[in-house]
C-alpha cells in the first residue's frame, strides 16, 4: 500500500490517486478528490505530465540514453521510468531522487535493485544530490545521462534555474533534461488562483512560472522538436498512449547538452 504519514496530504499521494493507482488509501482519495472539485482540469493535468515522462524516456532512450537520473520521481507507478528504459536497454541504470520520506522508503521497497536506486535527496540543494554516495556509485557522469525533472520544478520556490545550472554544470555533453512545469501563461487568474490556494493545503505549494521563464530552464540545452509545448503535444505516440490527456497548465520539453 501507499505509505500514508496521517497528516497533510502530499503532492505524491496525490498524484499517485490521480493517475488511477488502486494502490491507495482512503484518506489519499479524499484528498486527490478534494482536489479535482476544486481544480477539475488538475486530473488531466497530472496525467498528460506522466504521459510525457514515458514517451520522454522511452525516445531518449531509443536515442543512446541508458542512464537516469529522476528527480522527484514520487511513487512507483507502473510503468515506472526504469520499465520504459529497460525496454530499449535491459540493464539501463536509474536512480530515483525524492525528498517526501514516505516514498522514499516505498520506492525501496518496491523496485530498487539491480542498477535501480532510490535515494532520499532534495532539489532545492543539487549539489548535495550530486554528490550523493548512491548516485555516484550507479550513474556514471562522464557518459550522457537523462536527467529528469517532471513534475516537480513547480515546487521549488526562488531560483530553480540556478538549480538546474548546477545539474548541467555537471553533466557530459549529449545528457539531456527533460522538464515539466506548471505555466502562469496558459492557466487563467482564476485557475491560477484556485491552483496555488489547493497546494498550499498540501506539503507542496506550487510555483507556476511564466513561459518565458520555463524557456529559460533550458539555457544551455539545445532543444530538441517539437520545442517547449503541452504535454499531450510533445510526440504524442499511440503504442504507449497510456495517458493521452490534454492539458494546457503544464509546459514539457526536452534539452540536449551540446559539445562544450
Ligand atoms: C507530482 S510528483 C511527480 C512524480 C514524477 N516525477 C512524475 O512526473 O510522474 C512530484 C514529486 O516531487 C517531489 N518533490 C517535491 N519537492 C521536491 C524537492 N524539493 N526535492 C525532491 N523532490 C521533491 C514530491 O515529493 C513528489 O514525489
Amino acid at each position: 500500500m501507499i505509505p500514508a504519514d496521517g497528516s497533510q496530504p502530499s503532492a505524491a499521494r496525490i498524484y499517485a490517486c490521480l493517475l488511477g493507482s488502486k494502490d491507495t488509501h482512503r484518506a489519499d482519495r479524499e484528498a486527490a478528490e478534494t482536489l479535482v472539485s476544486a481544480f477539475p482540469s488538475v486530473r488531466d493535468s497530472c496525467r498528460a505530465n506522466r504521459g510525457f515522462l514515458l514517451r520522454a524516456v522511452r525516445d531518449l532512450a531509443a536515442a543512446g540514453i541508458t542512464q537516469f537520473l529522476d528527480l522527484g520521481s514520487g511513487l512507483p507507478v507502473h510503468p515506472n521510468v526504469h520499465d520504459l528504459a529497460r525496454e530499449t536497454h535491459p540493464d539501463a541504470r536509474v536512480v530515483y531522487v525524492d525528498n517526501d520520506p514516505a516514498v522514499v522508503s516505498h520506492s525501496q521497497a518496491v523496485v530498487d535493485g539491480g542498477g535501480v536506486v532510490t535515494v532520499s535527496g532534495d532539489l532545492r540543494d543539487p549539489e548535495a544530490v550530486l554528490g550523493n554516495a548512491d548516485v555516484r556509485a550507479t550513474l556514471d557522469f562522464t557518459r550522457p545521462l537523462g536527467v529528469l525533472a517532471v513534475g516537480v520544478l513547480h515546487f521549488i520556490p526562488g531560483d530553480v534555474h540556478a538549480v538546474i545550472a548546477t545539474l548541467r554544470d555537471a553533466l557530459a555533453p549529449g545528457s539531456c533534461l527533460a522538464a515539466t512545469h506548471a505555466c502562469s501563461d496558459t492557466m487563467s487568474e482564476q485557475e491560477l488562483d484556485l491552483g496555488k490556494a489547493v497546494y498550499a493545503q498540501t506539503a507542496n505549494p506550487v510555483h507556476p512560472r511564466t513561459r518565458t521563464e520555463i524557456h529559460d530552464l533550458f539555457d544551455g540545452f539545445d532543444i530538441l522538436p517539437p520545442g517547449i509545448v503541452f504535454p499531450a503535444d510533445w510526440r504524442p505516440a499511440p503504442d504507449i498512449e497510456l495517458y493521452p490527456e490534454t492539458a494546457h497548465e503544464i509546459l514539457a520539453g526536452v534539452g540536449r547538452l551540446p559539445a562544450r
